[in-house]
C-alpha cells in the first residue's frame, strides 16, 4: 500500500540543479517572460530606490546639516526622501499587478501539458503509477512551481542584485566598514549551502507523502462502498491517520530547519553589524569618518540585512520548487510508448462494404523485457471479413481482451501487424485510428455527467439536436430502455463512475457509447456479461439488425450470443484455433465445447 512512496511511486530521478529546473520550465516561461521580466524590474526598482535613501541622507548630513542648517535644502531633501518612498510603494504594486497573470497562464498551461500526456500515455503507465501521486503532481506541485516562478524567482533575483549594489554602495562610502560588513558573507554562504542540502531531501519527502496521502484518500473513496460492505472504514481512516502523521511529522522537520536557518541567516548581519557599528564610532571619534557616510552606510546596511534575513524563506521555496519540477518532469519524460509515426498514412477510404480487420503473426508479450515473460498472443492469424460480426471464444485469460485492444492500437503488437483496410495501425495516427475503431469494455467506465454526455463521448462535429437523436438512437439500439425512466431521462446525471447505475445498465450505456460513434469497425469486450439472458438476447438481435455492415469482433461467451455471429473463433494458447460457425465448431472442435461448458459455469453465479 502507499505508504511506503517508493511503492507507489518510481524511483524519484536525480535531483535536477535549479538552471536546468529553469532552462526546462523555459517553455512555459518563455510566452510570459516580458510581464514576468517587467514585474521583476519594477521590484528591483523598488529595491534600488530604498537604497538610493540612504544617499539621500549622506548627502544632507554632510552638507546642510553639518554646514550651518539651511533650513530649504532640508525640506527639500525630505520632500526626496518621501517622494522616493511613494515611488517604492508604487514600483511593488507594479510587480504585484503584472505578476499575477504570467504565474496563472503558466500554471494553466503546464497543467493542460501534463493531462495531456497522461492521455497520451499507455493503458501499463497507469498500472504502475497511483492516482493520487499523479492528482498531487497536477495540482499542488503545479500551483508550488507558479509560486516560485511569479514571487521566489524574481525575490531571488531582486534580492540577490540587492545585495550586491548594496555592498558596492557600502565599500565606497567607507571601505574599512564594508570590508568587515563583508566577513559575515562567509558564515551566510555556509549556512545557505548546508540549510540547501538538508532542505531538498525533506522537500522531495514532504511532496511525496503528500501524494501517497492522496492517492489513499482517491482509493478510499473510490472503492468506499467496499469498504463499507467489509467493514474496513476502521482500517482505511488508521492508515489515513498514520500517513498523514508521517506527513505533519516531515512537515514539521522542514519548518525546524527552515527556522534554525532564518534564526542564523538572521544573527550573522545583526552580529557584523554591531562590529561595524563600533568600528564605525571609533573611526569617527578619530576624525577618519564623516558623519554623513556613517549615517549613509548604517541605513544601507538595514536594507541589505532584509534580503539576507529572507534567503532562508527564498532558498526554501526554491527547493520546494524543485522538487514539484522534480515530480512534474518525472511524468513529462515518461515516454509514451504509443506515439504516432513520423509520416503517418492517410485514413483509407472507406470500403462500401465494410472494412476488413486483418491480424497476422501476432505476438503479444506484457513486460517483454522481464525473464519468464511469455507471448500472450503466440503468432496468430486472424481475418474479419467486411461487415460481419465475428464471435471471440476462449477461457478467462486467454488474452481475449488484450488481443481487442490491439484493434484500436491501446497497445502495440510485440511482433506481426495489425491491419483495417489494408492499412497497419501503426502507419496511421492514433486519432485516426481510434476514429475508425469503437470499443466498449467489459468494465464499463461511465463518467459523472448526463447519460447523452457519456454516450456521445467517441462522437464530434454534430449539432446539439443531431447528437442529441444519435444518442437515442444508440441507446436504443442497446436495449438501454431504463434511461427514459431516469429522473431526467438521458439528461439525468449519474453518479461518479456510473455508480448509482446497475452493473447490467452501465454495460449498455457504455455498449450504446461504442455504438454512437458510428466507428468502422466494433469492438465488443463480453459487453452484455451482466445482462440475464434474455435480456442478452434482445440487445444481440437488435445489434445484429441495426449494425448490418458494421464490422464487429465481439467477444461473448453465451452460447445464445456466439450462435448469432456470423462466425466464431476460438483462441487457445495464444492462437485461432479454430474459425467456423457456432454449429460446426460444437461438432468438430473439442476444445470449444469445453470454453462453452466452462463459461458456463463460470458465469452461472448470479447477475451483478
Ligand atoms: N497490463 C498487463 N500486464 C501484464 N499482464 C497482463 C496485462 N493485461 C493482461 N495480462 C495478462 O495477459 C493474459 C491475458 O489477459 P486478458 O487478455 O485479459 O485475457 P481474457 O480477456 O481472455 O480473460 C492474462 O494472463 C493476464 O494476466
Ligand atoms: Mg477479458
Amino acid at each position: 500500500m502507499p505508504s511506503d512512496p517508493g511503492g507507489a511511486v518510481p524511483a524519484p530521478s536525480a535531483p535536477r540543479r535549479v538552471g536546468a529546473v529553469v532552462s526546462r520550465l523555459g517553455t512555459w516561461l518563455r510566452p510570459v517572460l516580458p510581464r514576468l521580466v517587467l514585474g521583476g524590474l519594477g521590484a528591483l526598482g523598488a529595491s534600488l530606490l530604498a537604497l538610493a535613501v540612504p544617499q539621500v541622507l549622506r548627502w544632507v548630513v554632510n552638507g546642510p546639516l553639518i554646514g550651518g542648517g539651511n533650513l530649504s535644502a532640508v525640506v527639500a531633501a525630505a520632500g526626496l526622501v518621501a517622494l522616493l518612498g511613494v515611488l517604492e510603494a508604487f514600483l511593488v504594486w507594479t510587480r504585484r499587478a503584472l505578476i499575477a497573470s504570467p504565474g496563472t497562464t503558466a500554471e494553466r498551461e503546464m497543467r493542460t501539458a501534463l493531462f495531456d500526456h497522461l492521455l497520451d500515455l499507455p493503458i501499463a503507465f497507469h498500472d504502475r503509477w497511483a492516482g493520487g501521486q499523479l492528482l498531487s503532481r497536477s495540482m499542488s506541485d503545479l500551483s508550488m512551481l507558479r509560486r516560485w516562478m511569479v514571487f521566489g524567482l524574481v525575490m531571488l533575483v531582486v534580492s540577490a542584485t540587492t545585495v550586491v549594489v548594496g555592498v558596492v554602495l557600502m565599500l565606497s562610502t567607507s571601505w574599512p566598514l564594508g570590508l568587515v560588513y563583508l566577513t559575515g558573507a562567509v558564515p551566510v554562504i555556509w549556512l545557505g549551502f548546508r540549510f540547501r542540502e538538508d532542505y531538498k531531501v525533506i522537500a522531495r519527502r514532504a511532496r511525496d507523502q503528500a501524494g501517497d496521502l492522496a492517492t489513499t484518500v482517491e482509493e478510499s473513496v473510490h472503492g468506499i462502498r467496499v469498504l463499507k460492505a467489509f467493514g474496513r472504514g476502521e482500517d482505511a481512516l488508521e492508515e489515513f491517520a498514520q500517513q498523514a502523521d508521517e506527513l505533519r511529522g516531515t512537515e514539521i522537520v522542514k519548518a525546524r530547519t527552515l527556522s534554525r536557518v532564518t534564526f542564523a541567516l538572521g544573527t550573522v548581519p545583526e552580529v557584523v553589524l554591531a562590529l561595524t557599528l563600533g568600528l564605525g564610532v571609533w573611526l569617527a571619534a578619530r576624525g577618519a569618518a564623516d558623519l554623513g557616510d556613517l549615517v549613509a552606510f548604517f541605513a544601507t546596511a538595514a536594507v541589505v540585512n532584509a534580503p539576507v534575513e529572507r534567503l532562508g524563506q527564498l532558498l526554501a521555496m526554491t527547493m520546494d520548487a524543485r522538487a514539484a519540477a522534480d515530480r512534474f518532469f518525472e511524468v513529462m519524460d515518461t515516454e509514451p510508448a504509443l506515439t504516432d509515426p513520423a509520416h503517418p498514412l492517410p485514413v483509407p477510404p472507406a470500403p462500401p462494404g465494410g472494412s476488413r480487420v486483418e491480424l497476422s503473426g501476432v505476438h503479444l508479450r506484457f513486460g517483454a523485457q522481464q525473464p519468464g515473460a511469455r507471448d500472450v498472443l503466440d503468432g496468430l492469424d486472424l481475418v474479419v471479413e467486411p461487415g460481419e460480426t465475428l464471435a471471440l471464444v476462449g477461457l478467462t485469460g486467454s488474452g481475449k481482451s488484450s488481443l481487442l485492444g490491439l484493434v484500436p492500437r491501446l497497445m502495440d503488437v510485440t511482433a506481426g501487424s495489425v491491419r483495417i483496410d489494408g492499412v497497419d495501425v501503426r502507419d496511421l495516427r492514433r486519432a485516426d485510428v481510434r476514429a475508425m475503431v469503437a470499443i466498449a469494455f467489459e468494465d464499463p467506465v461511465l463518467f459523472s455527467a448526463p447519460v447523452a454526455e457519456n454516450v456521445l463521448l467517441g462522437v464530434r462535429g454534430l449539432g446539439e439536436d443531431e447528437a442529441l437523436v444519435r444518442a437515442e438512437q444508440a441507446l436504443a439500439v442497446a436495449s438501454a430502455d431504463f434511461v427514459a425512466d431516469l429522473p431526467q431521462g438521458i439528461a439525468t446525471v449519474i453518479g461518479e463512475e456510473g455508480l448509482s447505475l446497475s452493473g447490467g445498465q452501465r454495460q449498455r450505456v457504455a455498449l450504446a457509447r461504442a455504438i454512437a460513434a458510428r466507428p468502422r469497425v466494433l469492438v465488443l469486450d463480453d459487453p452484455l456479461s451482466a445482462l440475464d439472458v434474455s435480456t442478452e438476447a434482445v440487445v444481440t438481435q437488435r445489434l445484429r439488425s441495426m449494425l448490418a455492415g458494421t464490422t464487429t469482433l465481439v467477444v461473448a461467451h453465451r452460447p445464445s450470443t456466439v450462435a448469432l455471429a456470423d462466425r466464431v473463433a476460438v483462441l487457445e494458447d495464444g492462437r485461432i484455433t479454430g474459425v467456423g460457425r457456432h454449429s460446426e465448431l460444437l461438432a468438430t472442435h473439442p476444445h470449444y465445447r469445453y470454453v462453452l461448458t466452462a463459461l458456463a459455469a463460470e458465469h452461472a453465479e448470479p447477475a451483478r
